[in-house]
């Protein structure tokens, strides 16, 4: 059987499974937070935000890393919180609000067709984001055309299936039960610029120089593998598009297998769920 892939129809469903995951990203954002808190700052750090900067944010989300960059950035930056998703926005909105932030800008845009004027920013960021974007290279090229000169880009990426333990094996089982085929290479997905020098070579094609990158180890860290279970069952958008396939019962007994799989990262400590990222970066 030839599986074909159709991009339209894989952004379409992208976006509708974050406009119903968007609820549970935000809920789970204290998590997210301690969990992906250093690799945003060396992602800040790389892209040269500081006081003053105007940042753009590409596939924002619940905007943590949007928030974190405004605190960086201060009342006379910006930073421009966009996402293909206009529920999840409205919770990043939200939060820059609460947090008294005003320098926040939220906007709904497709990170492949970013519409925004050209050289219009210091700094790009992306975390988790770049990974689900069918082409890759033509959102590079967009977020390269933003900057200014001199400007820099930095992004945060999951490194190899075997190094994500905690996202790989839940997505190992549910493809062979749910009988999907393993993606092809240049699909979009978790692991799809985890590989050695992907992302630096495909900055690098994008125009990008002083091109590096640097592996964050990211445990996930919680009281029982249960709770990992908890939250990719609440709030992983590419599970729930993996999981479309199956009957409800079939659902179950998949989630069943899962809890099973990753009890085994449980210990005296806690879950150590195994996760390892890559923030990689460059300038225009
Ligand atoms: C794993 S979440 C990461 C969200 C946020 N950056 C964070 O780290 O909390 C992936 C995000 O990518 C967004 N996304 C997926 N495809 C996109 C696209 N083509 N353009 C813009 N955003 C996209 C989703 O809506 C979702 O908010």
């Amino acid at each position: 059987m030839t599986v074909t892939f159709d991009p339209v129809h894989y952004k379409n469903t992208t976006r509708t499974q974050w406009e119903d995951a968007a609820t549970a990203w935000h809920t789970w954002g204290p998590t997210l937070e301690d969990w992906l808190g250093e690799a945003t700052t060396l992602m800040l750090d790389a892209a040269g935000i500081t006081t003053g900067s105007s940042v753009l944010d590409v596939a924002a989300g619940a905007g943590g890393q949007s928030l974190a960059a405004a605190h960086r950035v201060g009342p006379s930056g910006q930073v421009l919180a966009t996402d293909i998703s206009p529920a999840i926005l409205e919770y990043a909105a939200a939060a820059a609000a609460a947090a008294g932030l005003t320098n926040v800008r939220t906007r709904e845009l497709d990170g492949e067709r970013l519409d925004v004027d050209p050289a219009a920013f210091d700094a790009v960021i992306s975390r988790l984001g770049l990974i689900y974007f069918p082409d890759q290279p033509g959102a590079l090229a967009g977020q390269y055309r933003a900057l200014r000169p001199g400007g820099r880009i930095s992004a945060i990426v999951y490194s190899t299936a075997e190094r994500n333990g905690f996202f790989s094996i839940p997505i190992s089982i549910i493809r062979r039960r749910a009988q999907l085929p393993p993606p092809a290479p240049g699909q979009p997905g978790p692991f799809s610029l985890g590989g050695p020098d992907a992302i630096e070579d495909a900055f690098r094609a994008a125009g990008f120089r002083t091109v590096g990158s640097q592996t964050v180890p990211a445990p996930l860290s919680m009281t029982h593998a249960q709770d990992c279970v908890r939250f990719e069952r609440e709030s992983f958008g590419a599970l729930h598009q993996m999981l479309a396939g199956l009957t409800p019962a079939q659902r179950e007994q998949a989630w069943q297998e899962i809890s099973t799989e990753l009890a085994r990262f449980e210990g005296p400590e806690g879950f150590q769920g195994p996760c390892e990222l890559i923030v990689a970066w460059g300038m225009k």
